[in-house]
């Protein structure tokens, strides 16, 4: 490719830190990167969720399962609202987590018995960890605290092992509001226009449909994998590249191979 051609990309999705591979990726293959944000959480309701935290249920079962970062935010910030007596309580219940990082934060926020963690990097290695417990003579019921779009594979194993599990909601995952104005004051000029998933993404396939496509100039559109391809052809969006696989190379590899045919 010539030293004209342009090469910005946007990437339909929140940059990671503290690295993210696809800016890595591609800024090393010479593209410039430009992320959109698409989705922001939040509680599902604030104040139901601090009744909740001070209620008789959540009080009275010693243990629960809180395995989003995400979700142990949301539980913090309610926990700024209760009395210290309760807080107290709280913090001395047993809670069940995935990975090390969100361990890190319950401990900063006060939890000590906190289990699973480092030794659980999934949902299913923690599932086994509780089944153990409960049949070690752990408390058989408990609470999930988790957000409206959870992987079911906790609920799944913990009921198969007929353990009392009741779910709650506390976070939610949605567009944000400044969708529209990022893309317009990043699409100029971009070459190409990356989607990772269909959340959060209408107003763009709007915009993609409505908009003056050429064939030399783009702006061309990849797609993360099979999924979001079918939703994008679902909007009549001709997509010219697919990842193989959902990762930053893959995806580098279709983007260069489309170029290369181009
Ligand atoms: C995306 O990043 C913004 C800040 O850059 C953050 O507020 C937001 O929660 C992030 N959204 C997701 C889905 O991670
Ligand atoms: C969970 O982690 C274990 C151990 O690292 C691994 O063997 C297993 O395949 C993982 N399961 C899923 C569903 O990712």
């Amino acid at each position: 490719m010539s030293s004209e051609v342009n090469r910005r990309i946007l990437l339909l999705k929140n940059k990671t830190t503290p690295r993210d591979p696809y800016h890595d990726v591609f800024t090393d293959a010479g593209f410039e990167p430009t992320f959109i944000p698409l989705l922001k959480h939040g509680h599902v309701d604030r104040e139901k969720s601090i009744e909740y935290f001070t209620g008789e249920e959540f009080l009275s079962i010693p243990v629960f399962i809180i395995t989003s970062q995400r979700a142990v935010e949301c539980l913090n910030e309610c926990l700024e609202h209760v009395s210290s007596e309760i807080k107290t309580v709280i913090h001395e219940k047993t809670v069940y987590t995935v990975g090390p990082a969100t361990t890190e934060v319950l401990r900063e926020a006060g939890f000590t018995n906190i289990k699973g963690g480092s030794d659980a990097g999934n949902g299913s290695v923690l599932s086994d960890i509780i089944i153990k417990d409960v049949q070690e003579g752990g408390p058989s019921k408990m609470i999930f605290l988790t957000g409206e779009i959870r992987k079911d594979i906790i609920p799944r194993k913990l009921k198969q092992a007929k353990i009392d599990l009741i779910e709650k909601v506390i976070y939610k995952t949605e567009p944000r509001d400044d969708i529209v104005s990022n893309f317009h004051s990043s699409s100029k000029d971009v070459r190409w226009v990356v989607f990772f998933s269909p959340q959060g993404t209408v107003p763009i396939v709007e915009h993609l449909q409505g908009a003056e496509r050429s064939s030399a100039m783009g702006p061309f559109v990849a797609s993360i994998g099979p999924t979001t391809e079918e939703y994008l052809q679902s909007y009549s969006i001709g997509i010219d590249a697919v990842a193989s696989k959902p990762e930053a190379k893959s995806l580098l590899a279709a983007i260069t191979a489309y170029e290369h045919q181009n």
